[in-house]
């Protein structure tokens, strides 16, 4: 029996397109088709693949609108971000092709004769990929893993793999060969399970749940597997009361995409003799947020992607938490959920501590910068924070002090394709995205030359 997926549009629950999912089998057919392009790929002039890539991205530049469109329809994403997301696969294409020449290895001084360090590709690397940010994520494996030589086969998410299968024909059509970037529609458990555990496929880039996370980690262990893991978040907002409340009190620092982003600032930390004006600015704030068609270039907030996360976001929004700010949502058919801002009596309930992927937010008083500190970091995971104060020292001293890969100061920016993006602890392993982007889908390998007659 063939299976298949469904892909509604989250803002209308209609059917866009009913998907074909990929067998274990047909997963082993990719794989084997992989191998056989990336030998030749891997054989190119290095200008030759870059010429390629920067072909690639031209056409995923002159598609641009039609890319958008489909992460409108299939993800529920403002028409705003979705042009956004697509630029960013042309963007990244572009930088990876950049990188191709300066792929360099070095000479390392020894006696008796010459050592050399080659960065030789790994072969075929498998890129699964979820439904938050289905562009970007797939391009961010895609882009440097192709530019470093490797082929590559991308598993979308079982809700979007629409702009993932537009993107593979994009790239035939820009000329890359046969079977070097394939996209495979599947289930999870099924296609993605296989590609984890096939041999052939020498490293893994996994974006998604912790708890897959962990799965897959010990799956590649089986294999000593190359694998890098984007995981959740729960990052905090730490304001302190010297701040520039009202651009610290953004909203969009965890609606952006319905807070379907592992890099939301859904913790609000915010110092106690501030904390009531605060609230005022973010509750204003969150009324003002336009939900609704993300269609509409005037639309800040769309749905959730299914049913199901809206069921997980509900269940995180108990009676006993008192909500102090909350938005509006349109009524009818859609995954639709209003803005909310719970105020729990302290840091340990389950909406304070664990990953909602949802636009809910904690807000949480604190004393002092020792207390914001403990606050910030009582948390298993560690991927991204915004620290919002006018001192210098402090802003320095609490950008060290909290455990997590991607900070801003007095912003709450996080993510830019040429510097590096990643997690401690729980947010997950490895470094995806900056000047070394490549060097992560690479093998070094040091030869040494004798020279002695
Ligand atoms: P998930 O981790 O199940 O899915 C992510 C990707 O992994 C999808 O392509 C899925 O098909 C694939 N996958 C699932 N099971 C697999 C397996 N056994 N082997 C190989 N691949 C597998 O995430 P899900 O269930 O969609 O979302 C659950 C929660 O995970 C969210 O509420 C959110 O908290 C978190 N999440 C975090 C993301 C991030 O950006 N870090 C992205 C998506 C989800
Ligand atoms: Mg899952």
């Amino acid at each position: 029996m063939r299976e298949s997926h469904d892909v509604l549009n989250p803002a209308t629950e209609e059917v866009v397109a009913t998907v074909a999912a990929t067998s274990p089998e047909g997963v082993d057919a990719a794989v084997a088709a992989a191998v056989r392009a990336q030998r030749g790929w891997a054989a190119l002039a290095p200008g030759e693949r870059a010429r390629l890539l920067r072909r690639f991205a031209a056409e995923v530049d002159a598609h641009l609108e039609e890319l958008a469109a489909l992460e409108v329809r299939e993800a529920g994403h403002t028409v705003g971000n979705a042009r956004w997301e697509a630029g960013n696969v042309r963007d990244l294409l572009e930088y990876a092709a950049g990188g191709v020449e300066r792929l360099t290895g070095r000479q390392i001084p020894v006696a008796g004769g010459l050592d050399l360090t080659f960065h030789e590709p790994l072969g075929v690397v498998g890129v699964i990929v979820p439904w938050n940010f289905p562009m970007p994520i797939a391009a961010w494996g895609f882009a440097p893993a192709l530019a470093a030589g490797n082929a590559v086969v991308l598993k979308p998410a079982e809700t979007t793999p629409l702009t993932a299968l537009r993107l593979a024909e994009l790239g035939l059509a820009a000329g890359l060969p046969e079977g070097l970037f394939q996209v495979v529609p599947g289930a999870g458990p099924v296609a993605g399970a296989r590609l984890v555990d096939h041999p052939d496929v020498r490293k893994i880039v996994f974006t998604g749940s912790t708890a897959v996370g962990k799965r897959i980690m010990e799956r590649c262990a089986a294999q000593v597997k190359r694998l890098t893991l984007e995981l959740g978040g729960k990052s905090p907002n730490i304001v302190f009361a010297d701040a520039d409340l009202e651009r610290a009190a953004d909203p969009m620092a965890f609606l952006d995409n319905a807070g379907q982003d592992c890099c939301a600032r859904t913790r609000l930390l915010v110092q106690r003799e501030v904390y009531d004006r605060f609230l005022d600015l973010l509750a204003s704030g969150v009324r003002a947020v336009r939900v609704g068609d993300p269609a509409d270039p005037a639309t800040a907030m769309g749905p959730l992607i299914s049913a199901v996360q809206r069921e997980r976001v509900r269940g995180y929004v108990t009676p006993e938490l008192p909500v102090v700010a909350r938005g509006s949502a349109p009524e009818g058919p859609g995954f639709w959920y209003p803005p909310t801002v719970l105020a729990p009596d302290g840091p340990g309930v389950p909406a304070a501590t664990e990953e909602i992927f949802g636009p809910v937010a904690v807000v949480l008083p604190f004393d002092d910068e020792a207390h914001a500190l403990r606050l910030a970091n009582a948390t298993p995971y560690g991927l991204s924070g915004s620290l919002w104060t006018r001192d210098l020292g402090r802003a320095l001293r609490l950008a060290r002090g909290v455990a997590a890969g991607n900070l801003s100061v007095n912003s709450h920016s996080s993510v830019r394709y040429w510097t590096p993006f990643g997690g401690f602890k729980q947010s997950g392993l490895g470094r995806e995205l900056g000047p070394d982007a490549l060097a992560a889908f690479t093998e070094t390998k040091n030869v040494f030359i004798g020279t002695e007659e």
